[in-house]
């Protein structure tokens, strides 16, 4: 049988680290800036105080070294890995990397991904390719070449990593079409690799708190405005989203496959406060 216990098994007497121990993931873009939490650092070292082994992929190697230097600091597995995975060649590079030092591979977290701001008509047409590259491409370039190592497993799990942009534009047109194909590309994933025992899920992350976005400079308002979007008005963070990605990776979401988990504290569910004109609309 397939997919661990058998159904009159489950309950609540299983470990906090179902499915995780002694498994093996890429978690690409996991590097970020200085000692920020990024949402790919975050997944890496909560995947490896789980007892999951990890590669840490960054095209900056630097970055992807420091997040195994945390994940040692806790007694975790990780090695560094400096790949560009908009490259095919890079991302074949990078499953070897995996397999050579692990002899496996369980999970991918499809982590990458840059944003961009403004309508089509600001955007310049490099700018929108560009975006479908690291965003898009990048994705389906890192699964094309971890499905057959996952198979050779016999299972395993994949998270791609979208954005509420997709569910809620609001300005970052290009970025929400790219991330919009992050959630067709997971439900198709799902459907084609179902039967081979290979989920594939989606977290869709709101405004939370990395180097992505304070890198730039973020003013003291700017972020209070994010953390007031959330109808829970407390901000998000890179830990938030490296939570759900564990989750669906882990045999807890052994019956969750093709799903959008939205992790946003509500943002997407208001729209600012406005008259309901007395008709309740
Ligand atoms: N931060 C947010 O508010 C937010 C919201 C929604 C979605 N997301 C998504 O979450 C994901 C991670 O975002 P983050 O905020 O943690 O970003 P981050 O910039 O803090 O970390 C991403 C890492 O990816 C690496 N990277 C970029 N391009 C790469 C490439 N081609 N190959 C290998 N590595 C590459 C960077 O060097 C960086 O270390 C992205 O897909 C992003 O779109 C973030």
């Amino acid at each position: 049988m397939r997919g661990a216990m058998a159904s009159s098994q489950i309950g609540f007497d299983v470990p906090d680290n179902w499915g995780l121990t002694g498994k093996v993931a890429i978690v690409t873009g996991g590097g970020a800036a200085g000692d920020g939490i990024g949402n790919g650092r975050a997944a890496a070292i909560l995947l490896a105080r789980a007892g999951t082994r990890v590669v840490v992929v960054d095209r900056d190697a630097g970055l992807a070294k420091r997040t195994v230097e945390m994940i040692a600091a806790s007694g975790g597995e990780a090695i560094a890995f400096s790949a560009d995975v908009t490259r095919a060649g890079d991302c074949a590079a990078m499953v070897e990397a995996a397999l050579d030092r692990f002899s496996r591979l369980d999970f991918l977290d499809n982590n990458v991904g840059i944003g961009s701001r403004g309508t089509i008509i600001d955007e310049s047409e490099a700018s929108w390719r560009r975006l479908m590259t690291v965003n898009v491409d990048s994705m389906f370039l890192a699964a094309k070449h971890a499905i057959p190592a996952i198979r050779r497993t016999g299972a395993g799990a994949i998270v791609n990593v979208s954005s509420i942009s997709a569910l809620r534009p609001r300005g970052l047109t290009a970025y929400s079409v790219s991330k919009g194909a992050v959630i067709a590309l997971t439900k198709a994933m799902a459907v084609d690799h179902g039967a081979e025992g290979i989920r594939v899920n989606c977290v869709a992350p709101g405004p939370v708190y990395t180097p992505m976005v304070y890198q730039r400079g973020m003013s003291a308002a700017a972020r209070e405005g994010r953390r007031m979007a959330s109808t829970l008005e407390i901000e998000g963070t890179g830990w938030d989203i490296g939570h759900a990605v564990r989750f669906l990776l882990s045999d807890f979401a052994r019956y969750i496959t093709g799903h959008v988990l939205v992790v946003d504290g509500g943002t997407t569910l208001t729209a600012p406060e406005r008259d309901a004109g007395g008709a309740g609309g």
